[in-house]
């Protein structure tokens, strides 16, 4: 899971327009709009780093105490989701993170959040411990490791606590992001492996947290997902994850889902605009485009019609090829068809 949800190539657009999607009430400097978030104490983004690659004690640091980084949520009810739904909610979200309707699998790169390289079509992380997980996946399934020589630093990655600088370090992971774009253009098991951690990780997760407050409709789904992608489920990130988020928007009471989403999404949006530096800020555009959606309710409620993301220019229709990353991979011959998913369990600590 990654802080930041944009590519560096979309940054310079929507520096320029960081402050349109902040204002009015989600205007950070106007008294009242960030209180809920107790942000007073968070050190800005980049910051946290910190210089000497020392440890040091950083607000909502939090160490990892059971086998998870995640919430136990055996108890929430689950839902089910369709093979458009899921590929329309998928390019949704791409849109978000990679700028465009082809699948970032190949994509990795140090944007410099603290969280090492940021690497696939939903950004797992080195510093984070779920691009490590994919790879595990994918030699689980595969004979010979392209990613042999990294296993041992990405294992140590895992090892420190939330926050701590040394998570963001990549000295140890020389020529890493080469060997995951190739393994990307040219293998369809490393895709598939991706996209099976990211169901594992993501997608069902977020099926539940939407069903724990009676969201059902697809757009619903769609919108549960795009915030589990970008602001997490862990524990060990307990200013920003998606269970405060629903925490703060309050109990849904007799409101209809779109009402619901529509606060939900406030929420989220002044979450964004509230969270010191410009990371977050620059992410605004994401809410404001999901608003879009939901003011147009019927239109847009099952996903079985193209939506059009405003500030990102762009019009997902559900018909757009998610097997291979024609942006990422221009040298490479296309691959047409990816191996059967591997269902993996949601990430939760055995039973004991
Ligand atoms: C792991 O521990 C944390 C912190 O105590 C807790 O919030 C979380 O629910 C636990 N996760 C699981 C899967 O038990
Ligand atoms: C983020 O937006 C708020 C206003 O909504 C502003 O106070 C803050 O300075 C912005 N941060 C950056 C780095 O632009």
């Amino acid at each position: 899971m990654k802080l930041t949800a944009l590519t560096l190539l979309a940054m310079p657009v929507l520096l320029l327009a960081q402050n349109e999607y902040c204002q009015g009430e989600y205007d950070a400097t106007k008294a009242g709009t960030c209180d809920a978030f107790q942000f007073e104490n968070v050190v800005p983004d980049q910051q946290q780093c910190g210089t000497d690659k020392k440890p040091q004690k950083v607000e909502g640091g939090v160490q990892q105490t059971n086998c998870t980084t995640f919430y136990d949520i055996s108890s929430l009810p689950s839902q089910e989701i369709d093979a458009h739904t899921i590929r329309m909610t998928q390019l949704i979200t791409n849109v978000f993170e990679n700028g465009n309707t082809q699948m970032g699998y190949s994509a990795a790169n140090d944007i410099k959040d603290c969280r090492g390289y940021t690497c696939g079509y939903i950004g797992f992380t080195t510093g984070t411990n779920d691009a490590y997980a994919v790879i595990q996946q994918y030699i689980k399934r595969k004979e010979g490791n392209p990613f042999a020589k990294y296993m041992d630093p990405l294992k140590l990655l895992t090892t420190y606590e939330f926050n701590d600088p040394r998570r963001a370090d990549v000295s140890e992971l020389v020529g890493f992001a080469k060997v995951w774009k190739e393994t990307a253009c040219k293998d369809p098991v490393f895709v598939q492996s991706q996209l099976d951690v990211g169901h594992s990780m993501y997608l069902k997760p977020a099926l539940k947290y939407a069903a724990s407050v009676h969201v059902t409709s697809n757009l619903g789904k769609a919108i549960f997902y795009d915030t589990i992608v970008q602001h997490g489920w862990q524990y060990v990130e307990p200013l920003i994850n998606l269970p405060r988020i629903l925490a703060i928007t309050g109990p849904r009471g007799d409101d209809s889902e779109k009402v619901y989403l529509n606060r939900f999404l406030t929420t989220r949006r002044k979450l964004a605009c509230c969270y010191p530096g410009k990371v977050w800020n620059d992410s605004s555009s994401r809410m404001s485009d999901l608003q879009r959606l939901v003011a147009a309710w019927e239109r847009n409620k099952d996903l079985t019609r193209p939506v059009h993301l405003q500030a990102f220019g762009v019009t997902v229709t559900g018909k757009e090829s998610i097997t291979f990353d024609r942006a990422g991979c221009k040298s490479f011959k296309p691959f047409k068809r990816l191996p059967s998913p591997n269902d993996i369990p949601i990430p939760q600590c055995p039973a004991n």
